[in-house]
């Protein structure tokens, strides 16, 4: 079982609300010490890696940035937690770092820069978790877009990015290009290094990238979106889904659907790492983790909820008529933003035969849920019970664990459960943990992308010399 942690840099994870909660310390999100702590919390207990969530945006309603987002903290204001991953590297020595950022801001070169610059410092242990990006309406304004890019345009740019930062980590520099012979007075061989030229639909690159290798090249790729297109470009290009399930019949499907496309695209189904978001609140004994859990569920509102929402799907669902189903309430509300800042939290909803719960039913579902995926509680069985139980059922390889309140609640996952599950064999002994890169960590045999030159044919310059 593969276990990673969840987390912003900001008050709030989830879209619920619990940062002014005694209990939660998620108020320090500003300070290094408190992300040191919890990286080190972690990398002690064998957790494969320490998740951010990012974006630049915000929830907006009306096209405007709601009151209740700002008094409560919610999606809306937080620091890059890019900037976090050095610090925390120094302080760790096998845990993995995977950071969210969107391909629709920035050009594939800055990104990769950055990537490649994490990799060298953090010695192969980052992983790029690939979005298109939340809150797009509020993102667009914020960078001067008149309109926001449709969803499935976003999907397009994404693949561009990707196979155009992937060229420039795995085809610019051969192995053996960096020298660095210091009697010989030569730093790099320039017959090993190519130029790579791109002109595409959205981006456009002609030279050398000037980031030499690092340990894995690419960092490993994470993604996001569980929409038709984002299922499409998971399967494509993740080693890793982070995938948001709203019942295990919904996750299976999704993780099927996943492991399918990847087959039909000659990728070993296996390969393609599924884990699912999971909010557990345990404690010494089943009736201590439902008041703890009861603690956090008597802060949640509606008023939460909808803001949360809002800011994910361009939906407010206060506007609409609370006794009509989802799908027909958003169609009279005739809004051009619906289905396309974001699908997933619109899908989560539909069932099987593709209708929809009531505008009030999602409205209840969403409080103290938020954009959270399975709800676990209980004592430190009962928590394992309900993992292993959630790992057979779906398929997945493994949780995104979703604090409430941070990081007490990492703390007693790694006293109560994590030595339950290494005993029932679901987690390796601490020195048994493969390593040393997060690819390798997360079941990969080399530290490097398979299949990562495969452009090899569309890179310029000369024949390397043996
Ligand atoms: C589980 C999950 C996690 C996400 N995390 C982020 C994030 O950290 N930052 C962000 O900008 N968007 C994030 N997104 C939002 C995606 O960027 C957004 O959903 C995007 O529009 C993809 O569209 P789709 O959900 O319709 O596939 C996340 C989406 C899901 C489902």
């Amino acid at each position: 079982m593969h276990l990673g942690v969840f987390e912003v840099a900001a008050p709030q994870v989830g879209g619920t609300l619990s940062w002014s909660h005694p209990w939660s310390d998620s108020v320090h999100h500003r300070e290094v010490e408190h992300w040191v702590g919890v990286a080190q919390l972690l990398e002690a207990a064998g957790f494969d890696f320490l998740f951010f969530a990012d974006g630049y945006g915000y929830p907006s309603v009306d096209g405007d940035l709601p009151d209740a987002a700002v008094r409560g903290g919610l999606n809306f204001s937080g620091l890059d937690p890019m900037l976090l991953v050095p610090a925390l590297a120094r302080a760790t020595e096998r845990l993995g770092f995977v950071v969210t950022a969107s391909t629709g801001v920035d050009h594939p070169v800055a990104m990769a820069r950055r990537f490649a610059t994490l990799d060298h410092l953090t010695g192969g242990r980052i992983g790029w978790n690939v979005v298109t990006g939340a809150s797009q309406d509020t993102v667009a304004a914020l960078f001067g877009h008149e309109t926001m890019t449709a969803h499935d345009t976003r999907y397009e740019i994404a693949e561009e990015h990707v196979e155009l930062c992937r060229r420039l980590w795995e085809d610019c520099w051969e192995d053996g290009a960096l020298v660095e012979d210091k009697a010989a007075g030569v730093f790099a061989d320039p017959r090993r290094l190519h130029r790579v030229e791109h002109r595409g639909t959205h981006f456009r690159t002609s030279g050398y990238f000037t980031v030499p290798p690092s340990p894995q090249r690419t960092p490993v790729l994470f993604q996001a979106g569980s929409s038709d297109r984002g299922r499409a470009f998971a399967a494509r290009h993740a080693e890793c889904v982070f995938l948001q399930g709203t019942t295990p019949a919904h996750a299976a499907r999704n993780v099927a659907d996943i492991r399918g496309r990847a087959a039909a695209l000659g990728r070993d189904p296996a390969s393609v790492r599924v884990l699912v978001g999971a909010t557990v609140t345990v404690a010494e004994t089943s009736a201590a983790a439902s008041e703890r859990r009861a603690e956090f569920e008597a802060m949640q509102t509606d008023e939460v909820a909808a803001v949360v929402y809002a800011g994910n799907t361009g939906i407010d669902l206060t506007a609409l008529d609370p006794d009509q189903p989802l799908d027909r309430a958003l169609a009279g509300a005739g809004s051009s933003r619906v289905g396309q800042m974001g699908q997933s939290n619109i899908d989560r909803f539909r069932r099987p035969d593709g209708t929809t719960p009531l505008v009030r039913e999602v409205l209840a579902e969403l409080r103290g849920r938020g954009t959270r995926g399975f709800t676990v509680v209980g004592d430190p069985g009962e928590v394992a019970d309900q993992l292993e139980e959630l790992v057979e059922v779906t398929d997945v390889d493994g949780f995104l664990l979703e604090a409430v309140f941070s990081p007490a609640d990492h703390r007693l996952f790694c006293d109560l459960v994590v030595p339950e599950l290494r005993r029932r064999g679901r987690l390796p002994a601490p020195g048994a943990l493969p390593g040393p890169t997060l690819r390798q960590r997360l079941g990969s045999p080399g530290p490097r992308l398979p299949g990562g030159r495969r452009d090899r044919d569309r890179v310029d310059g000369p024949a390397p010399v043996a």
